[in-house]
């Protein structure tokens, strides 16, 4: 059994892992799949995102009914998108929100926009700032009687935060809500769908191109010892993001058929 502590350590030091696995070469990849992107469609401003083994970019199409998804940060700006998006086809959408009265309030108007009988929408609460919260997550799907996961969106994000914070857990917070949270969120995922699901787990990690000029500073990711920068640190937790989905795909995807 591994401690929630171990598990956290892992996070940072798959921080570590990732780099010795080739970061140059999967960034380098990365840059090239977001110049190629940019230019077939103009695009300036970047709402990046990472599908691992799927396709790049794309909203979800076909018909979802059966499937569930669960979409951090669900409840506003790029989250509220993209589940609105997955209840119009039909999939059963879980909200994950550090506010449930917020989360409901978005679950009740996406409800109302779609065609009638299509979507569902549940509200979960998760914090992304304490980790106690990440990794009761999935027991509480269980509890709300949620079944397979099929997809999960690792959206929630914070953009530079204008001064250092530092969450109860000791990161800094984009590092921690924008990385650190969502790796231990997609662990926590994984290993309740390997325990009692069968199918496919699909990851989405939403990153930014803010990650093409990131700098990784390995021995001090959380601003302790160096300047802290806002934009900077922003830039470093989506580098991470997207790292973690190209780590976690290496590393789970034979044991959760995860995509
Ligand atoms: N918008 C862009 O142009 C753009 C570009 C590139 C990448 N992105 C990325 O896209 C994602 C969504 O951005 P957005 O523009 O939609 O931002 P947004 O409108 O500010 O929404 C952020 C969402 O994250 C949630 N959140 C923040 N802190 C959280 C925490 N501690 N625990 C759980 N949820 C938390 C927010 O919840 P509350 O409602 O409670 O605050 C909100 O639902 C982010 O990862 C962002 O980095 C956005």
């Amino acid at each position: 059994m591994v401690s929630v502590d171990d598990e956290v350590g892992g996070g940072v030091a798959q921080v570590w892992g990732m780099v010795a696995a080739g970061a140059r070469e999967v960034m380098g990849n990365v840059w090239r799949r977001q110049r190629m992107r940019r230019q077939r469609r103009g695009a300036v401003r970047g709402q990046g995102e990472v599908v691992v083994g799927g396709e790049e970019g794309s909203a979800p199409s076909g018909d979802l009914e059966g499937q569930c998804w669960v979409v951090t940060g669900g409840n506003a700006g790029v989250g509220r998108a993209v589940a609105g998006a997955a209840g119009r086809r039909g999939a059963t959408v879980v909200v994950a929100c550090r506010s449930v009265a917020r989360g409901r309030e978005a679950a009740e108007a996406l409800a109302g926009e779609g065609p009638a009988g299509r979507g569902r929408y549940e509200v979960a609460p998760l914090d992304l700032t304490a980790l106690e919260s990440v990794r009761a997550f999935p027991g509480v799907l269980d509890a709300m009687g949620v079944g397979r996961v099929d997809v999960l969106v690792n959206n929630a994000g914070v953009m530079a935060v204008p001064v250092r914070t530092v969450t109860g857990d000791g990161h800094e917070a984009q590092f921690q809500v924008n990385y650190l949270g969502h790796f231990l969120l997609s662990l926590g995922m994984a290993r309740r769908h390997a325990r009692g699901h069968q199918g496919v787990l699909r990851v989405v990690d939403v990153a930014s191109v803010t990650a093409e000029g990131a700098r990784l500073c390995l021995g001090d990711v959380s601003y302790r010892r160096r300047k802290y920068l806002p934009l900077e640190a922003y830039a470093q937790s989506k580098l991470c993001a997207i790292l973690h989905a190209r780590e976690f795909h290496r590393r789970w995807a034979h044991r959760v058929g995860a995509r």
